[in-house]
């Protein structure tokens, strides 16, 4: 005999159902592909080794957005137009000075985020396309002085002016420690913010895309964004890594530390990956860039523990770094403060948040997945004094 219809459909989404919505296709993209298998990850179809040698974050930037790689005078008029969006509100600034200065560098990103929106100059009844991408520009500008210009008050300091002669990444710096950063510091932060700028459906651009699908405001879809990057199991991470590095302290504590931490049945910050059963590809380029860095430095101490964790792991569970390991030490001879390497994270990510939003928006359907009932069968309400 035929089964009832609901029923049917019921055993359909039993089936269906995946825990952490594991290897479910959610989306359409033309963004950035990762392909876990080989692995291999790329933007617009140009591979991520390639990126990271040639290219700029701002043209990165431009290809996530546009699906192509400007060229020199798009590029120029691209820099120009997102560098003249780096000033913050002057009451945005108001605000940020009355936080408490030990207020979490990530919440007040979080709040700061959703303040802009009440800053734009435009009508927020306008969401024409037109005014949307104005609104990315704003935004990709300004996350970066939010972050830095935080920093700066909760540590006594006066905001730092944003430098239009520099690039993102290097005027990111300036702003964050009021010294022009020398061409090696830059690079790094270029190939750091280059390295983060997208990956596909991850949980923060998931959130992007899910609030935005409800036609909710580019703002709104960011704010989302930012709070579900914060969780130490997504953006979170780098920062707990760093605190690990901090608790080995010497390379001989190495073996001792990972192995008590595997026992006591605790995750290793910075290791294993939904999507990559092999090494995340962007983990060997921040590899080289974290010896660079150390060597310039002159103290190779952070990147030989990272290198020593890397083999124990590996050895002990089978598990490879993702991005968030290595990016630890990078921002650490960079002299980062540890609790603004997410913050980091968020004002690359927001690259590829705007791009995952403009193209939701363009062929928008709202996102309301079924959850499987497993609770109980219907029964009959009873008052409160026969509970
Ligand atoms: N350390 C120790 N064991 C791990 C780790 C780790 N870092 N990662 C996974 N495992 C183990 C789990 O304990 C689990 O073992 P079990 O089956 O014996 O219980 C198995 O590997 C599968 O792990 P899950 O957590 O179920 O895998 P999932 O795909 O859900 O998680 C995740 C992926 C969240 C990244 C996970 O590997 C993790 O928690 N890593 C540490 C946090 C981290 O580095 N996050 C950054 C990810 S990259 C990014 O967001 C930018």
């Amino acid at each position: 005999m035929a089964k009832p219809e609901a029923s049917a459909k019921a055993d359909k989404q039993a089936a269906d159902f995946a825990r952490g919505l594991e290897g479910v296709v959610a989306a359409e993209s033309r963004i950035c592909r990762v392909d876990g298998e080989t692995p291999r990850l790329s933007y617009s179809g140009y591979d991520i080794l390639d990126l990271v040698e040639h290219a700029t974050f701002e043209e990165v930037i431009y290809l996530l957005w546009f699906d192509e790689l400007p060229n020199r005078t798009q590029l120029q008029e691209f820099i120009a137009k997102l560098a003249a969006e780096r000033h913050l509100p002057t009451g945005l600034v108001y605000t940020m000075r009355t936080l408490p200065h030990t207020t979490p560098p990530m919440d007040a990103l979080r709040s700061c985020v959703s303040l802009l929106s009440v800053y734009d100059p435009e009508d927020s009844h306008d969401c024409s396309v037109e005014a949307n991408w104005r609104r990315c520009i704003r935004l990709m500008s300004k996350l970066p002085s939010v972050v830095a210009t935080f920093d700066r008050l909760r540590h006594g300091h006066e905001p730092v002016e944003p430098n239009p002669q520099l690039g993102l990444a290097a005027n990111f710096l300036y702003q964050l420690t009021g010294q022009i950063p020398n061409d090696l510091s830059a690079q790094a932060m270029d190939v750091g913010l280059t390295l983060h700028a997208d990956h596909e459906l991850n949980a923060s651009t998931f959130a992007a895309r899910v609030t935005v699908g409800t036609l909710s405001d580019l703002y709104s879809g960011i704010t989302s964004a930012v709070g579900c990057l914060k969780g130490p199991l997504h953006g979170g991470a780098n920062q707990e890594v760093i605190k690990m590095l901090h608790e080995v302290g010497m390379l001989e504590r190495v073996e001792s530390y990972i192995l008590e931490k595997l026992a006591r049945k605790e995750k290793i910050m910075g290791f294993g990956h939904r999507v990559y059963k092999q090494c995340d590809p962007r983990a060997p380029i921040l590899r080289t860039w974290s010896r660079r860095m150390g060597e310039a430095a002159g103290d190779l101490l952070w990147f030989q523990m990272s290198k020593r964790i890397e083999e124990v792991v590996l050895r002990e569970k089978g598990l490879f770094p993702n991005v968030d390991f290595y990016s630890a030490s990078v921002y650490h001879t960079l002299n980062i403060p540890h609790d603004q390497y997410t913050p980091i994270f968020a004002c690359s990510r927001v690259a590829g948040w705007l791009a995952h939003i403009m193209e939701q928006l363009s062929d928008n359907r709202l996102i309301r997945p079924v959850a499987q009932w497993v609770g109980h069968e219907y029964r009959d309400f009873k008052p409160i004094d026969q509970r």
